[in-house]
């Protein structure tokens, strides 16, 4: 992959933080993860990552399958724009159109910033040939325009919406700033499906599990992005700053030219990559209940993942902005 200026541009924006002499750049922003064709089938794969499909896959899948007709009698509507921000393959969202009953009619609108994943999810849902699913238009964008294409697409018969974010991606922002932006310009009785992993027993364990060569393979494409080699760096995953990171090693002094400007990388530097959020199920709620006036949480057997149903009623909160992050290192 030659460079990518977007990277390198945020980069830059970012800066590093010094300690010991020792430089790091963090660019753990999500977004990136998705940018080539690359980097999205690098996602993928990690449905063959059997921690991951065990949980985030199988589990999620699980918990739609059961609860998605109690979901949608919680929202009360029999026609509804169905709005997926980050579809992915739509594997789960087809799941859950599947399991509407009958009489509901769906206007389907997946958000997502990944080009490679439009195709297969829209084909994905047109396959089921359902007559619930009324019109399908998907808008190749990022999560920051939300707010105003959830507002465009009401109508008389269509005012409601449902927003599902599944996959835990909300686990890769900072939670309230996440929902307090989604929360903008929801109107009174729309509804978000979160789907995510939860906690119990310590906070951060089996780092192992983050090590696996998996991400070295998805990732590369980022480090290549910013004009490195291969062999110049080297993956690797820390429990930090409260939550968990992935990240590079650079592995020789290296200068990197971008825009007429020289950035330097020494050894022992580190980039980071990205970054995961582990809640208990309490913070979870907690924070939902900030700014949803009421939370349906429905866990798993196991207890390890869940779905989020929230419902806004009105706006109690809307003027007190994000609050801040907590704290949990
Ligand atoms: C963790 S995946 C989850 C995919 C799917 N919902 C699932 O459960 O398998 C995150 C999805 O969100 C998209 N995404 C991540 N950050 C985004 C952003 N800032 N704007 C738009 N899409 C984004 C990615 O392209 C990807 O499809």
């Amino acid at each position: 992959m030659p460079k990518d200026n977007k990277i390198l541009k945020e980069l830059v924006k970012r800066g590093y933080t010094k300690k010991k002499n020792q430089h790091t750049w963090d660019i753990s922003d999500s977004r990136f993860w998705y940018l080539t064709p690359e980097l999205s089938k690098g996602f993928l794969n990690l449905a063959n990552y059997k921690p991951y499909k065990k949980v985030v896959i199988d589990r999620e899948l699980l918990l739609i399958k059961r609860h998605t007709q109690k979901i949608v009698k919680f929202f009360g509507h029999k026609k509804f724009n169905l709005i997926d921000l980050g579809w992915g393959k739509g594997v789960k969202t087809r799941e859950f159109i599947r399991h509407l009953p009958k009489d509901i009619r769906i206007r389907y609108y997946p958000i997502d910033i990944s080009s490679y994943f439009i195709e297969t999810s829209v084909a994905r849902i047109n396959s089921l040939n359902s007559n619930k699913v009324v019109y399908i238009k998907p808008f190749l964008v990022d999560f920051e325009e939300f707010n105003e294409i959830s507002s465009i697409l009401r109508n008389n018969e269509y005012q409601h919406n449902l927003t599902l974010l599944l996959g835990e991606t909300i686990s890769h922002y900072q939670i309230n700033e996440f929902l307090f932006q989604i929360t903008q310009d929801m109107l009174p009785g729309d509804v978000v499906v979160i789907g995510n992993g939860y906690r119990k027993g310590k906070r951060f364990v089996h780092i192992e599990k983050y090590k696996d060569p998996i991400f070295n393979d998805w990732f590369i494409y980022l480090m290549r992005g910013l004009g490195f080699k291969d062999n110049e760096v080297r993956y690797d995953a820390r429990f930090a700053n409260g939550r968990l990171e992935l990240f590079y090693h650079i592995l020789v002094d290296k200068t990197i030219k971008y825009k007429g400007k020289q950035i330097y990388f020494r050894k022992n530097d580190k980039v980071i990559i990205g970054a995961q959020y582990k809640y208990y199920p309490e913070e979870l709620q907690k924070f939902c209940k900030m700014y949803f006036s009421e939370v349906l949480f429905l866990p798993d057997k196991v207890g390890e993942y869940c779905l989020l149903v929230c419902r806004k009623w009105s706006r109690p909160d809307s003027n007190r902005g994000p609050l801040p992050h907590l704290d949990f290192s």
